[in-house]
């Protein structure tokens, strides 16, 4: 196997490994749960010793497009104490000899970093688990085959919804392909799969985040962006991240 594939391969197995966690109980997919879009229908996260975050846990749709620095950011649900998620701090060694013991796991780390002698650090384990979280796309929902031309692909409610989106400025921050803007706004891509909604999780349904965050839309311009919404909806798979690109911005 060459390097690349040998990272995104075992990128993919330690995503879903409990192992990584201190404790054994928990991964990277105990919280972002693939069949719901990579999150966990909770209101906020929960660690693997118990404790509650703050956040909601937030989709990964496209997350590989979306300006995020993955390396960087895998480390933080490692190593993080306040909330503990995954609790590594301090248990580097023992979780990582867990991987140099096991042939499967040994044989994928040294065929990702043919040149490191002692490839088995938690740095490296979050660099072939970004590498994997690039390959996660989703780009063949209904607006995806619009903005390739089928203009049939979306309903007239989903494109009322879309000109009502631009017409109450809503594109301005959720912007281009993924309607999100680097790590502070939201993609709305699979959003409705992922409730509850806003970064403290404290609305329950769609509605509540409409009469907070945009009251000023009346019934049914509501209606017809919840169609958009829909238009938006699109399983996340795992494939050659250079396959299929996204474009890089709406349909007109
Ligand atoms: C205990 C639950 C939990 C675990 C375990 C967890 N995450 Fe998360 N994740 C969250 C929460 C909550 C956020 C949002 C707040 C934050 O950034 O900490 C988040 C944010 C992210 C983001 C940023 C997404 C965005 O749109 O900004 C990425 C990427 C991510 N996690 C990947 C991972 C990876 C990779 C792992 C495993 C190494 C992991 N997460 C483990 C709960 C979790
Ligand atoms: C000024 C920038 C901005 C504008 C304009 C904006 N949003 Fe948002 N939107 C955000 C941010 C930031 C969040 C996350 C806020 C939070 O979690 O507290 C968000 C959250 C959301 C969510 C929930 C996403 C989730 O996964 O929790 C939806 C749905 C949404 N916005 C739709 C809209 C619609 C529809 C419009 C237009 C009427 C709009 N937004 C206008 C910045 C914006």
């Amino acid at each position: 196997m060459i390097a690349a594939a040998a990272l995104i391969e075992l990128g993919r197995l330690l995503f879903f490994d409990p192992r990584l966690s201190a404790n054994q109980t928990q991964s990277c997919a105990s919280c972002h749960l693939p069949e719901l879009a990579y999150t966990d229908a909770r209101p906020v996260a929960i660690g693997s010793t118990g404790e509650h975050h703050t956040r909601n846990v937030p989709t990964l749709t496209n997350v590989g497009s979306r300006g995020i620095s993955l390396e960087r950011q895998a480390m933080r649900p490692l190593l993080r104490t306040h909330p503990i998620e995954l609790g590594a701090l301090g248990h580097e060694r023992e979780i990582m000899s867990r991987f140099a013991s096991d042939p499967a796991t040994r044989d994928l780390f040294v065929g990702a970093f043919p040149r490191e002698a002692k490839p088995f650090t938690l740095r490296n384990a979050a660099r072939a688990i970004a590498a994997f979280e690039r390959t996660l796309v989703s780009n063949d929902a209904a607006f995806d085959r619009a903005a390739h031309g089928d203009h049939e692909a979306m309903s007239d409610d989903a494109w009322r919804g879309l000109k009502a989106f631009s017409a109450h400025g809503c594109a301005s921050c959720h912007s281009g392909t993924n309607f999100a803007r680097g790590d502070d706004v939201p993609t709305l891509r699979n959003v409705m799969l992922t409730a509850p909604y806003m970064r403290d999780g404290r609305a329950r349904t769609m509605d509540e985040v409409f009469e907070r965050h945009a009251p000023e839309l009346n019934c049914d311009e509501r209606a017809s962006i919840v169609a958009l919404f829909r238009a938006l909806t699109a399983p996340v798979v795992s494939g050659d991240p250079g396959a299929r690109p996204l474009l890089t911005a709406p349909p007109k």
